[in-house]
């Protein structure tokens, strides 16, 4: 594959530092080929190092060195020696002042890590291991260093230049350039490290803290994005006010700063009082940005500022302890938007993420542990596992102590880790500590790969009025460990049991679990064993029983329901997100009764039970309406396929697609009536009110779309012509531009066009565009996309263009990607190689689903891996793209 095979590291092998960094001070002479770095590091030897004689070895690649010297001393060639990733100076005394000065390239940097240009303006992205592509450094997360940077540049082509902390000096220079010297008080990780240059506009507001502080809050955009910059900005001063209230955690520096950049490969960066922004995850306006836009925006401006205690002020001893920021972070942005908005909706919006993609990386070529033993690239464990399983632990934690005790932890942990780097441990070990708790068999969730799967069976006593569960939960095996190695998870098991008259009180040997004395239908049962069972007195007649409420722990579960038993879940259980589970079941068990009918040729039929219960839905006014429209939204194709023993993608689409197109004939004239019942024209607003609203209308669009009536094909295109916000407008585009009614297809057309010229302008608008041709389920989809990638608004430089088209296509749109002609695969395996070139971190995101290839038929899987390993024989491959390759085909 390559000359020298990139090895694997292990977090075995930790070991504390030979050197420590005190204080760094960085200068930066801006050009984009040639852009003169000089750095003068304090460095002493770490009084703590395993040996007190080691070499100086720092980090550093593709970086044209100068000169380095120890003291002001300029050191001769034989005092060092450089190689592609590292530099290492023979003999260094005790403590020293190194410097270095290098040259590097921004605008020939197009992995978008290091130092880059995106359009006119130079930024940075760090973490993980990009400062080592700015200059030679200990570019690992427990070297902690006090930072100042001066940054020279044109005055009048970048008037705004910005790093970390409080700006200190600034001012002009002889020729044209001006500076701006920025000290940072907080010791920090190199990968906390930012930097920004460019004419950018600016959103100002402030923010008074818990002691009376005054921050300056500043948004740093493009000039024509000045208009859609007030949304992150309140998602930003709710945030950091829910960080005082929720966790007592207050903001640390005077001033804190947002940039938005088009060219990102993920959301965002929590660099230290100087967030980089994807614009995607910023830029809000209603009538470019859909709902779900605007809550990403907030999560994400969330989940940054929240880094500045989870991640910043404790950061992470090494990338094994990835999810201890990440993990937390997202359980903190989560826990946010449930109070921001609606809490059982937010929630089941992040278990079907979880089930859909996390449940697959975890099943697959790919999976690790939440703290993973190996790697060969830590780009590619930025995962769902280490992000949203890694939330799900602390979940659990937050479930099992409780929000007292989980609060109390979490204090100990800031207080005890403040300023410096720790571990997964050491969270968890504050946690034991506030509650009295141990927690060791808990770490089965940190250190095993895999979902579990959870086996429940019942057993009900007339005579004796007794119910009996008993539970049996396995973890199949993965590539670090197999099913017979692995122990049992301390799995928290929310509860109720339900009968015909509803919820009823639970009795039981308090032993085996915890009861809220304010809710006496709801246990919480914690199970410690591969089989254990529990048994509840006092039970009259059979219940249901309503297992893993609100998902309270990420396991497979399965329990052999009936289908009047889930229809008792929907209509009785007063736990939203079990309502929510037992719709989604139903429709499964429907879609896959119309999977056998099709097999046989026969016409389908749909079980009674679900149009009875979608019709009761669709003409109840007291739920909540963004829940009725989960409930009526059909399981998606690639869930369908997650859970199918092997994933027939052509039946999968054909069936879901009839049951659709059957519930909405049957049901015309509830959703048409719901339909119309809905307000439009109403001056937007990102509430969670309205949110809803407009959720459950287009849901009942698109049933009534899929009628393929011409009536409602027009009600779509007036809703497309007229909406006042990019939700519905995307909404009405998205049902004709998918639906395979032979009318639509001109309508169709004329919306794309019409679309295109009105938002040509607008790049993330444009890039919704792309992923709503990319999806489309018509045959000549893959030709589309290739047009696509020709056409003028396409790159593949800019990642969120690759996600758009490419990724949306692979991802979300399983019967074209995965067409039996292996054609998807192709197209797939070209962009990559291509990308490994250009920016590896994308070419290895991007192979992702083609790692899947054992869910497919075996056709389909020689498809797949001849694909993998052409890339595979790809010269000079990086890391990023060998890792998953490697993995992929020895699976
Ligand atoms: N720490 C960032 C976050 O989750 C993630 C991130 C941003 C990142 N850019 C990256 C990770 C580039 C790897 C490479 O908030
Ligand atoms: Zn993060």
């Amino acid at each position: 594959m390559r000359d020298a095979e990139p090895r694997a590291i292990y977090l075995r092998d930790y070991q504390v530092p030979d050197f420590l960094i005190d204080k760094t001070h960085l200068h930066f002479a801006l050009h984009p080929q040639t852009t003169r770095v000089t750095s003068e590091l304090k460095i002493r030897r770490n009084p703590e190092a395993e040996q007190s004689d080691r070499e100086l070895v720092l980090h550093g690649q593709e970086i044209d060195l100068q000169s380095v010297s120890i003291n002001g001393k300029q050191l001769n060639a034989s005092e060092y020696r450089v190689d592609s990733e590292s530099l290492t100076v023979f003999n260094v005394p005790e403590s020293f002042t190194f410097s270095t000065v290098g040259f590097i390239s921004p605008e020939q940097n197009t992995s978008l890590e290091g130092l880059y240009k995106s359009k006119t303006m130079y930024c940075t992205q760090c973490e993980a291991e990009g400062f080592r592509k700015i200059t030679y450094y200990l570019d690992r997360p427990d070297v902690l260093s006090e930072f100042t940077t001066t940054v020279v540049a044109n005055k009048a082509e970048y008037p705004v230049l910005l790093s970390n902390g409080n700006p200190v000096k600034f001012g002009d220079l002889d020729d044209d350039t001006h500076f701006v010297t920025w000290h940072d008080p907080f010791r920090k990780p190199a990968y906390l490290f930012a930097l920004v240059a460019g004419d950018l506009a600016v959103l100002e507001d402030s923010f008074t803290t818990m002691s009376g502080r005054e921050v300056t809050l500043k948004i740093f955009v493009e000039d024509k994005d000045i208009d859609k910059c007030d949304h992150a900005m309140t998602s930003l001063k709710n945030s950091m006010r829910w960080d005082e209230e929720v966790y007592g955690r207050e903001y640390d520096l005077d001033i804190f700063m947002i940039v938005a950049v088009d060219d990102f490969n993920m959301g965002a960066m929590e660099n230290k009082g100087l967030n980089i922004f994807n614009t995607s995850c910023v830029l809000a306006k209603p009538e470019t940005t859909t709902d779900f836009g605007f809550q990403r925006v907030e999560s994400v401006v969330a989940h940054e500022y929240f880094h500045n205690w989870s991640g910043n002020r404790v950061t992470c001893r090494d990338w094994f302890q990835l999810s201890l920021k990440e993990g937390f972070t997202v359980f903190r942005d989560s826990e946010f938007s449930a109070d921001m908005g609606s809490r059982t909706v937010k929630r089941v919006e992040e278990v079907k993420l979880l089930r859909t993609m996390q449940f697959a990386e975890d099943a697959g070529p790919m999976a690790h542990p939440v703290q993973p033993a190996s790697f060969i690239e830590i780009s590619n464990f930025y995962t769902l596992t280490v992000y949203e399983k890694g939330a799900e632990v602390v979940r659990m934690l937050h479930t099992l102590l409780g929000p007292e005790q989980f609060r109390k932890g979490s204090d100990i942990y800031f207080a005890r880790h403040d300023g410096g780097a720790a571990t997964i441990n050491d969270f968890v070990a504050a946690m034991e500590e506030a509650s009295g708790r141990d927690l060791k068999n808990f770490m089965s969730w940190y250190s095993q790969a895999g979902t579990p799967v959870l086996k429940v069976s019942d057993q009900f006593d007339s005579v004796a009025q007794t119910y009996t569960l008993t539970f049996h939960q396995s973890c199949p095996s993965t590539p670090e460990a197999s099913e017979s190695e692995k122990s049992p998870y301390v799995i928290p098991m929310a509860m109720g049991l339900v009968t015909s008259a509803g919820p009823i009180a639970l009795q039981f040997d308090a032993a085996g679990g915890h009861f809220d004395a304010s809710r006496p239908t709801h246990a919480v049962l914690e199970l410690t064993k591969s089989e254990e069972s529990i048994t509840f007195s006092g039970v009259s007649e059979r219940p249901v029983p309503s297992l893993l409420r609100n998902f309270s722990s990420p396991v497979r579960l399965q329990f052999n329901y009936d289908r009047d038993q889930l229809v008792t879940l929907i209509t009785k259980d007063d736990d939203g997100f079990n309502r929510w589970d037992a719709s989604q079941q139903l429709a499964v068990a429907v879609i896959h009764d119309a999977q056998s009918q099709l097999s046989v040729g026969a016409g389908i039929d749909i079980d009674a039970r679900l149009l009875t219960a979608f019709g009761a839905l669709l003409q109840d006014r007291y739920i909540d309406a963004a829940m009725v429209a989960h409930m009526l939204s059909l399981p998606s194709e690639v869930f369908l396929a997650e859970i199918a023993e092997v994933a027939a993608v052509d039946d999968i689409h054909k069936a879901r697609s009839l049951v659709k197109k059957t519930i909405a004939k049957s049901l015309i004239a509830e959703l048409s009536d719901r339909f119309a019942s809905l307000p439009s024209a109403v001056h937007y607003s990102a509430t969670a009110e309205q949110i809803a609203v407009r959720s459950l209308k287009n849901i009942c669009l698109e049933y009534l779309v899929a009628t393929g009536e011409s009536e409602w094909l027009q009600a779509a295109f007036s809703q497309f012509t007229e909406a006042n916000n990019m939700t519905d407008q995307m909404a009405a585009l998205t049902c004709l531009v998918h639906s395979d009614a032979a009318a639509a297809e001109p309508m169709a057309a004329a919306a794309l066009a019409a679309f295109y010229q009105r938002w040509q302008a607008e790049a993330l608008v444009v890039n919704q565009w792309f992923s709503v041709q990319a999806t489309a389920p018509q045959p000549n989809t893959l030709a589309k996309v290739r047009t696509l990638m020709e056409h003028e608004a396409f790159t593949l430089k800019n990642p969120n263009k690759v996600r758009g088209l490419i990724g949306a296509f692979a991802n979300n749109n399983p019967v074209n990607f995965h067409q039996a002609d292996g054609q998807g695969y192709g197209l797939l395996s070209e962009v990559v190689i291509a990308l490994n070139t250009s920016n590896p971190q994308m070419a290895a995101r991007m192979l992702a689903p083609l790692t899947r290839w054992k869910k497919y038929d075996a056709n389909r899987q020689g498809l797949m891996r001849a694909e993998l390993q052409k890339i595979g024989k790809v010269e000079s491959l990086s890391k990023d793209v060998f890792e998953v390759i490697s993995k992929s085909l020895d699976f």
